[in-house]
């Protein structure tokens, strides 16, 4: 088992995982849409042990023999890549959004099974978990809960459709062919980045830090209060890590560390870093859009994870170092 292709290998969460899989010895494969583009796979290139181990393939989700290129002589795959939602909004999520998601993990379970793959790992999200106008307020959600596809529709919610039509495709995929799959469903996911442009998850927090919306000055603007469930992107590679290597491993795994509403965590962060500009107005909590995850499935398994304050502390830090909260950081974001 110590040959693994992780798909989408530039992005935050993936580079995580491959850092930590070249620190066991594995050798890996990663895709990669443009391994000349630098700006977004170059920290690759840096990683301990990357130069003997790490070999990048081009290929796109939808490119069928790309990824059977990437897969020949795999043990097992980590199945990362997927559209997430940027601050600019799609405008054809179907194509954008949903497409790459659903038909891509049918493409790569597809060439897992072509290359007998032994084990896959699916990186899903608590988006798919969550989003259920009938699930009691306040009760806490496990592997057994979905969102409903008909409910992400009707408001909009592409990324979770599209998380959650992909799981439930690579779960009707593996049954009917008998792949070993396992996939893995992470809340919200913060930390320090490793690759050089902002992804969607780190723009959360650098928005509180920015004020990025000018919601302290501007009574008028409130930012929503939910309850806001994180895990960090080095516990959420362990917990892949996990899933991979544990033979016993089977099913959906929720991982995620903390939930706390939105103006609490706001309140957290201040009180480390006291000398940005934080929101002030908050709206009334929005119980649609709040969950709160139960994590034990996983912590059975060996799993476990770091204070809070570290992910906040070690986050602002990679942030400040890289330069995304000064001035020359907003323009980044915005292009983003
Ligand atoms: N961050 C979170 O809070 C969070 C929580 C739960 C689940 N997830 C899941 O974790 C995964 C990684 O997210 P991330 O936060 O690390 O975001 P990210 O940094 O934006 O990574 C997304 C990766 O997917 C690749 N990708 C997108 N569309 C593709 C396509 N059509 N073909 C090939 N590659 C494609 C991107 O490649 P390019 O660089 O070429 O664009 C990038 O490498 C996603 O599946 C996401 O749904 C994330």
């Amino acid at each position: 088992m110590d040959r693994v292709c992780v798909t989408g290998a530039g992005g935050f969460i993936a580079s995580w995982v491959i850092k930590l899989l070249l620190s066991k010895g594995y050798i890996v494969h990663g895709t990669v849409r443009d391994p000349c583009n630098e700006e977004k796979n170059g920290h690759l290139k840096k990683l301990e042990n990357a130069k003997e181990k790490l070999h990048l393939f081009k290929t796109d989700l939808l490119n069928y023999e790309g990824l059977c290129a990437a897969f020949a002589g795999c043990d097992g795959v980590i199945h990362i890549a997927s559209p997430v939602p940027g601050i600019v909004p799609s405008d054809d999520p179907q194509t954008e959004m949903l497409d790459p998601a659903i038909l891509g993990t049918r493409n790569v379970l597809d060439a897992c099974l072509e290359f007998k793959v032994k084990k896959v790992v699916v990186m899903s999200s608590a988006t798919a978990v969550m989003f259920n106008p009938n699930w009691p307020s306040g009760l806490e959600m496990d592997e057994s809960c979905w969102s409903d596809p008909e409910f992400c529709k009707a408001n909009e919610k592409w990324y979770s459709l599209s998380k959650t039509l992909a799981e439930r495709e690579a779960w009707e995929y593996a049954k009917k062919v008998g792949l070993n799959i396992v996939t893995i469903c992470p809340s919200a996911t913060l930390g320090p980045m490793l690759q050089q442009n902002i992804n969607g998850s780190s723009f959360l927090l650098v928005s509180y830090v920015k004020d990025l919306e000018g919601r302290s000055s501007d009574e008028t603007k409130k930012t929503e209060d939910v309850e806001r469930a994180v895990v960090d992107v080095r516990d959420l590679a362990d917990a892949i890590l996990l899933l991979y290597e544990k033979q016993e491993s089977e099913g959906r795994y929720i991982c995620s560390s903390y939930s706390l509403m939105t103006r609490d965590f706001v309140a957290k962060v201040q009180s480390m870093f006291p000398h940005y500009d934080y929101p002030k107005n908050f709206t009334e909590p929005n119980k649609t859009e709040s969950a709160l995850f139960n994590s034990k499935k996983l912590l059975n398994l060996g799993w476990n994870y770091r204070p809070l304050e570290e992910t906040i502390s070690d986050s602002i830090t990679n942030y400040e170092e890289a330069g995304v909260l000064d001035t020359k950081g907003i323009e980044l974001e915005i292009k983003f």
